[in-house]
C-alpha cells in the first residue's frame, strides 16, 4: 500500500519547501504540493521536519579488541542508530583472514542476520602483500568500494608509507577510496613506553602519548601521498583544528582529500580524561582543546570537513556490572580492564544514536551549521562520497523511502535512557536536547514511531556500493 507523508517541512542539503512525499514499493515515487493518492497510509507530518534518514560512515559494531569486543552488535547498533534517526551505516572489516575475502565473508556472518537497518562495509588493509593487492579490486564484485589504512597502531594495524602509497595507487586503478587513520605511531610507540616505565598509568595519559601534531602531520603526509598518487582521500575521525588546516591547505592546491569529524571531537576536549570516570571518554584519536572544539565547527561550516561520522565503538564503562537489555541481563567487559593501565582500556565510545538529536540541539539551533549543512554532512554528502547516491541521501524520486520524520519542538533532558545503545553510559549525560526524530522509515516502512521499535534482525539489507564515487 502506498505511504503518502503530508504537509512537512521538507529539508534536503539544499533547500527547505513545504510539501508532501509519496511512497510505494520501498522508493519515493514523487514529492511536491497537494499530493494525492486514494487508499495510501497518511502519515502527517504538519509542524514537522522531514529530512532523508541519516547514514553514519563509520561504525565499529562487534569488533573484538584487546581482551573483549565492542558491546553494540549489527542489532543493537542497528536499533540505536535507527532511534537516532540513522538508516544506513558502513561498518569496518578487521583483516583477520589470510584472504580478504575470508575476512568479510567473516564479517556478513556476524552482520547478515542481524542487521536491522540497511548497511555497508568498508575494508580495513593492515597487512599488505602481493596476494593482498591483487585480491583488493575483487572487493568491487562484492559491493565494497572502500578501504581504510592506519599510520599508528604499530605491529598491530599500521601500514608503512611506501605500502599506503601502494593501496592508494590501487585504488586510483579501480575507482575505489582510501580512508585513513592519521597519527605518528612511531611516536606514539615511544611516548607510551616512556609513561608506563614512570609508572603514568591514568586515563590522561592515553591523549598525552599521543601528541597533537602528530596527527596534524600525518594528515597532511596522508595529503602528499594522495597528490603523487592521484587517488582521492578520505581522513577519518578528524579531531583537531590542525588537521582541518592541514586538509583545507591540501584541498586548496587541488589535492583530492575530504575530511569526517565525530561529535565527541566537537563538545568535549582531553580535560575530561581527568575526571573520576576519564575512561569513558577513551577513544582514538583522543580529543583535544576548546580551541580544536571551536576549529572543527568552523571546518564544517566552512565546506573544509564533509561528513560527521561516529565512530561508533562503546564498551561498557563497568562491564562487570550487567544491564538490562530487551528484558536481559548482560555484562561485556569494558573499560575497567585498564583501570590500572590506560594502554588496557578498550578504545572507543557511544555515539550512533546520539549523533543527530545532538548535532540539532547544539549545532543547527546553536547557530553552527544551517539545517542544509546538517542533512548534508549527516546524510547526503557520505551517500555520495561512499557510493550509494541518489539512492540513500536524498529525497527524490527513485530514492529509497529512509525518511526521518523530526519533531523540532521535543525537548528532553538525554542520556543512556533515550540513546539505545548496549551500553551502561552516554557522553552526553544530562544534555538538554530539543528537537527528536518522532518516526523513522527504512524504505517505506516505518521502523521506529516515537518509543516504539518495529524492525526484525534481518530486516536491514547489505548496500552493494558502486566505485568512482563523488569527490566533494
Ligand atoms: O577509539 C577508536 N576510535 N576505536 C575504533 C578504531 C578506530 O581507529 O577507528
Ligand atoms: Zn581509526
Ligand atoms: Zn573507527
Amino acid at each position: 500500500m502506498p505511504t503518502l507523508i503530508k504537509s512537512g517541512t521538507i529539508i534536503t542539503a539544499s533547500e527547505i519547501f513545504e510539501g508532501d512525499i509519496l511512497i510505494e514499493d520501498e522508493k519515493i515515487i514523487s514529492i511536491g504540493e497537494n499530493l494525492e493518492t486514494a487508499g495510501a497510509e497518511l502519515i502527517d507530518a504538519a509542524g514537522k521536519l522531514v529530512m532523508p534518514g541519516g547514514i553514519d560512515p563509520h561504525t565499529h559494531f562487534d569488533l573484538p579488541m584487546f581482551d573483549t569486543i565492542s558491546s553494540d552488535d549489527h542489532y543493537t547498533g542497528h536499533k540505536a542508530a535507527a532511534f537516532g534517526g540513522t538508516t544506513t551505516v558502513m561498518d569496518f572489516v578487521p583483516q583477520d583472514r589470510a584472504s580478504l575475502n575470508q575476512s568479510i565473508a567473516d564479517w556478513h556472518g556476524k552482520a547478515d542476520n542481524k542487521a536491522a537497518i540497511d548497511f555497508g562495509f568498508h575494508m580495513n588493509i593492515t597487512h599488505l602483500d602481493d596476494q593482498i593487492e591483487k585480491e583488493i579490486p575483487t572487493l568491487l564484485e562484492l559491493g565494497i568500494t572502500t578501504l581504510k589504512v592506519f599510520m599508528a597502531y604499530n605491529g598491530r594495524l599500521r601500514l608503512q608509507d611506501g605500502e599506503i602509497f601502494r593501496v592508494l595507487r590501487i585504488a586510483k586503478q579501480h575507482g575505489m577510496l582510501t580512508m585513513l587513520h592519521a597519527e605518528n605511531g612511531d611516536v606514539i610507540d615511544v611516548l607510551v613506553s616512556e609513561a608506563l616505565a614512570a609508572g603514568k598509568v591514568s586515563p590522561e595519559w592515553h591523549a598525552r602519548t599521543r601528541p597533537g601534531w602528530g596527527g596534524v602531520e600525518a594528515v597532511l603526509r596522508g595529503a602528499a601521498l594522495s597528490e603523487q598518487s592521484g587517488a582521492p582521500l578520505y581522513v577519518v575521525h578528524i579531531n583537531q583544528a590542525g588537521e582541518a588546516d592541514q586538509l583545507r591547505y591540501a584541498r586548496q592546491h587541488g589535492v583530492p582529500v575530504m575530511g569526517e569529524t565525530c561529535p565527541p571531537y566537537l563538545f568535549f576536549t582531553q580535560e575530561d580524561l581527568l575526571r573520576p570516570d576519564g575512561a569513558k571518554w577513551i577513544c582514538s584519536p583522543p580529543m583535544r582543546s576548546q580551541k580544536d572544539t571551536r576549529g572543527l565547527w568552523d571546518a564544517l561550516a566552512n565546506g573544509t570537513l564533509q561528513t560527521i561520522g561516529t565512530d561508533h565503538c562503546p564498551f561498557f564503562f563497568d562491564g562487570t556490572q550487567a544491564i538490562n537489555y530487551e528484558g536481559r541481563q548482560v555484562a561485556i567487559p569494558g573499560k575497567e580492564l585498564g583501570k590500572d593501565d590506560f594502554t588496557k582500556i578498550p578504545n572507543g565510545v557511544p555515539g550512533v544514536g546520539d549523533r543527530l538529536p545532538i548535532l540539532w540541539t547544539y549545532g543547527v539551533r546553536a547557530g553552527h551549521i544551517t539545517p542544509n549543512q546538517f542533512v548534508a554532512l549527516t546524510s547526503t554528502n557520505a551517500a555520495k562520497i561512499f557510493g550509494i547516491y541518489p539512492q540513500k541521501g536524498a529525497l527524490l524520486p527513485g530514492s529509497d523511502a529512509d525518511i526521518v520524520i523530526w519533531d523540532p519542538e521535543k525537548s528532553l533532558k538525554y542520556g543512556r535512557n533515550h540513546a539505545h545503545h548496549r551500553t551502561d553510559y552516554n557522553l552526553y549525560e544530562n544534555w538538554d536536547l530539543v528537537g527528536f526524530p518522532e518516526k523513522v522509515l527504512l524504505r517505506g516502512s516505518l521502523i521506529v514511531d516515537q518509543e516504539h521499535w518495529y524492525a526484525k534482525p534481518g530486516n536491514g539489507r547489505y548496500l552493494h556500493r558502486e566505485p568512482n564515487a563523488f569527490v566533494l
